[in-house]
């Protein structure tokens, strides 16, 4: 909705929606109103009252009062400064002064608002009591520098979906009563409530089980909550921050790295931590904790160079992964051009044939959705991705609007995941079968399809599928009722009070069966959807506006990828969806735009960043060194259509793509000034680099590089789909997934990240089976086989097995090299 009412804020007139929070509506316009709790995306808490303003003469909290047309105002009045004043000597009550020695010094906004509030006196008092500091794994717990502002548990609640943080008792003595009256208002009421409670576990005990986003920690405006790698290692003002794009998967989170010298004997440079602009994006475990995994080299290798140079004169092939730039993809493109090699990508090379096919029925080469629409939106489906870990940020435009829109939905994966299945009573859950994906976007053109538009033989096709049946219902009726109750009444004639019987009638509720025809859906039958599934979701789609679906990566190796594709269009073109489609990788979708990728390798092969007759790799293992994501300038097109910039947080002494690109006779000083030159037709802008924007407004907008132009493609005459097949994967399943934090051997090769490679089976799974966490077993397929560890994991239920990608040492491929699926046998070697 766009800005359609006027406001007036401190005597500035503004414009901004109807029933936007004044704070947002202040902030987006520049104008300065204390707030601590709220985070922008999240329900407003009300844990910090420090927001108060004053609209149409009523002090409200400009957090969660709504604007309304015309309203007028103030942002301070006498009162509210004694107020705030006050919650800040509050505050200040029992904080340690550790500042010295506190993580969060210099940017820490008690410090900020304390001297802001101009606090130099203290009024308040109440007896401290033992507030230990918890270890809680990757982040550390001191309830003696928390504010109780409940940041942490509303991000992990809102946006990323975890529910693992909680206010719980404190047990401290109640507030002295004359405060009551004493104290301004809000102040004591702000204060009452923080002095019962800390912050502690949902899961009742003292150990975190969480995804291990870090979000919580990032939020925390005080130094209550860090991240353990972080903690005593550095000041906040000796940080030098370097704005960037995370390259581990398509979300393209904005990021900075924030860098300094190793140490006093070493000057060079490293990362120290990631931070992000959290009210307008939020990270996951990989995005903030996985950030060294620079490729350091001392100096130019000339020997493996020149060896690098007659390599690409002799190779046929390049083979690489999509852990790259567009300006290398771009590089790439060129040199096959130039030396008629041929380009393999496989995961890149199934996205793009997945996008032409889509493009084929919808006449536009990219879809009309995005993670942010998703997060706008009141309905959202997900189909063909394990999103937890496939695209954490896919995760949390599905929760958010769960938790926040009131919104509701639909996850259709045959993999049970905990996680998701935690989010909301409100998102619906179908486990189907594996190669039943084509039956889902059936069901789905089914429920949400416009009747009246879609072509005839998909109309009958569904048809097809419904039949009338008789089933028995409960229902209550009333029933009257007519009993004889006895009385006191005064008789006339006597005068005196006696008893008499009186009739009495009255409606009772009564349950009674009765046979009705209702509609049986076959489809929800095949795809093993509860009996109460269309009635939870006729109750879930009452009020709802905005549909998304979000379609991943199971489908485009599917073995059906073409009719999917042509389905995903259809259900664009023929129903209310905005349709966001998810790249595999950090710049899938860039390559797939800018790369002819061709399926087979030939007979030598030059490999960039995954193993060839001669290697390129930034991840250190190869025959010529290459700089790895954090060491590079260039762009990275997300999921979100969006190409954004990221630059080098820190050096690298070797060679890059471009000066192999140039020896081999192309002309670039710097790997960036291709940026302007990508291909335009497919979308992109001719852009400098150096005039990319990478940050965010006041308001939430993104300004960051630039979006795509969606491009107009032909449509083919021929709208038909293909009938799907009854065949369905049923026995012993593997499945290609990875758990959270990890997606690529860069993100294995982080020290903070420590889940390791192998086969993830769930606590369910081993529980039934003879096998054991830490067996190692052999995964046979149609395809191969290989030996690997079990590790158990309860962030997946059910009896699907999950083998991992990210760990190069298993060569997943061997087994499972296409649709993500496979029947497997698994025996303890
Ligand atoms: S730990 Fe930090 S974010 Fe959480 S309630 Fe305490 S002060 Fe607020
Ligand atoms: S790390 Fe992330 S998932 Fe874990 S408690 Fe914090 S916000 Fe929640
Ligand atoms: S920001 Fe409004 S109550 Fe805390």
């Amino acid at each position: 909705m766009s800005n359609n009412i006027t406001i007036t804020i401190d005597d500035k007139e503004i414009q901004t929606k109807e029933g936007e929070f004044i704070l947002n509506a202040a902030r987006a316009n520049d104008i300065f109103i204390p707030a601590i709790c709220y985070l922008t995306r999240c329900s407003p808490t009300l844990a910090c009252r420090i927001c108060l303003v004053e609209a149409d003469g009523k002090q409200v909290y400009a957090c969660n009062a709504k604007s309304k047309d015309g309203m007028n105002i103030t942002t301070t009045t006498e009162n509210i400064e004694k107020e705030r004043r006050a919650i800040m000597e509050v505050y200040d009550v029992n904080h340690p002064l550790q500042c010295g020695v506190c993580d969060q010094s210099g940017e820490c906004e008690l410090q900020n608002y304390t001297l802001e509030m101009g606090v130099d006196i203290q009024h308040y008092s109440v007896k401290d009591v033992d507030r230990s500091s918890h270890d809680w794994g990757h982040l550390h717990y001191d309830p003696g520098l928390c504010i109780v502002c409940e940041r942490c548990s509303t991000v992990c609640k809102d946006m990323i979906g975890d529910n693992s943080l909680k206010t719980i008792p404190r047990g401290a003595d109640a507030l002295n009563a004359e405060f009551k009256e004493s104290m301004p208002k809000d102040a004591y009421a702000m204060w009452n409530k923080l002095n019962k409670s800390v912050i502690g576990l949902t899961n009742g005990t003292d150990v975190l089980d969480c995804t291990s986003c870090g979000e919580c920690a990032a939020v925390c405006p005080v130094g209550a909550l860090v991240d353990t790698q972080f903690m005593y290692k550095s000041n906040a003002w000796e940080l030098k921050q370097i704005p960037a794009t995370c390259g581990h998967c398509s979300a393209g989170c904005q990021i900075t790295y924030d860098v300094k010298h190793t140490s006093i004997a070493n000057t060079e440079e490293k990362i120290y931590r990631v931070m992000n602009e959290w009210n307008y994006v939020s990270l996951c475990g990989a995005g903030r904790y996985g950030f060294d995994y620079e490729n350091r080299v001392e100096s130019k290798d000339e020997v493996a160079f020149s060896k690098a140079i007659e390599a690409f004169n002799k190779a046929d092939t390049i083979k690489f992964t999509s852990t790259i730039t567009n300006e290398e993809a771009y590089i790439l493109q060129s040199l096959k051009e130039k030396l008629g090699v041929k380009l393999v990508n496989a995961e890149a090379k199934s996205f793009q044939t997945f996008m032409k096919h889509y493009s084929e029925v919808s006449g536009k080469s990219l879809y009309s959705g995005d993670l942010k629409k998703t997060m706008n939106s009141d309905f959202v489906i997900s189909v063909g991705s394990a999103l937890k870990s496939d695209n954490p940020n896919a995760r949390y435009s599905l929760n958010n609007p769960l938790t926040v829109n009131k919104g509701a939905g639909i996850y259709f994966h045959p993999v049970k995941d905990p996680v998701i299945e935690g989010l909301s009573k409100n998102l619906m859950i179908v486990n189907h079968a594996p190669l039943q994906e084509e039956a889902v976007l059936y069901l789905i053109l089914d429920l949400f399809g416009d009747k009246e538009k879609l072509p005839t033989d998909i109309k009958d096709y569904l048809a097809s599928f419904h039949s009338m049946k008789t089933v028995t219902v409960t229902e209550t009726v009333k029933e009257k009722v007519t009993e004889i109750v006895k009385e006191m009444k005064v008789n006339e004639e006597t005068g005196e009070e006696e008893e008499v019987e009186v009739e009495k009638t009255k409606m009772v509720p009564k349950k009674v069966s009765k046979e009705v025809e209702v509609d049986d859906n076959k489809l929800l039958e095949i795809l093993g959807a509860d009996d109460k599934f269309m009635e939870a979701l006729t109750k879930n789609l009452k009020k709802k506006e905005i549909f998304s679906l979000m379609v991943g990566e199971d489908f485009y190796n599917h073995p059906n990828s073409k009719n999917l594709a042509r389905l995903v269009a259809m259900i664009e073109k023929y129903s209310a969806f905005e349709v966001t489609i998810i790249p595999q990788l950090a710049n899938t979708l860039g390559v797939s735009l800018i790369c002819d990728l061709d399926d087979e390798v030939g007979s030598y092969t030059i490999g960039y960043n995954t193993k060839g007759d001669f290697t390129l790799s930034a991840l250190g293992d190869g025959d010529l060194d290459m700089p790895a994501m954090n060491q590079q300038e260039g762009t990275l097109t997300s999921v979100n259509k969006r190409v954004n910039p990221t630059n080098a947080a820190l050096g690298y002494n070797g060679y890059e793509l471009n000066d192999i690109a140039n020896a081999l006779g192309l002309k670039a000083y710097n790997t960036i000034d291709y940026t302007q030159s990508l291909p335009t037709q497919k979308g992109f802008k001719s852009e400098n680099f150096d005039d990319l924007p990478n940050h965010y407004e006041n308001d939430g907008t993104e300004v960051r590089g630039y979006l795509l132009e969606n491009i107009s493609t032909d449509v083919l005459d021929d709208e038909s789909v293909e009938k799907f097949s009854d065949e369905k994967l049923e026995g012993s399943i593997v499945y290609l997934a990875n758990p959270v934090r990890q997606f690529t051997p860069f993100t294995n090769k982080t020290t903070n990240l420590d889940e390791i490679g192998g086969l993830y089976m769930s606590e369910e799974f081993l529980s039934n089976s003879e096998l054991n966490e830490g067996d190692s077993v052999k995964i046979k397929t149609q395809t191969g086989e290989l030996v690997t560890n079990i590790v158990s994991n309860n962030k997946i239920a059910g009896d699907i097995a999950c083998l991992t990608t990210f760990d190069s040492k298993i060569n997943s491929e061997a087994v499972i090299n296409g649709y993500r699926f496979s029947l497997a046998s698994i025996e303890r070697v």
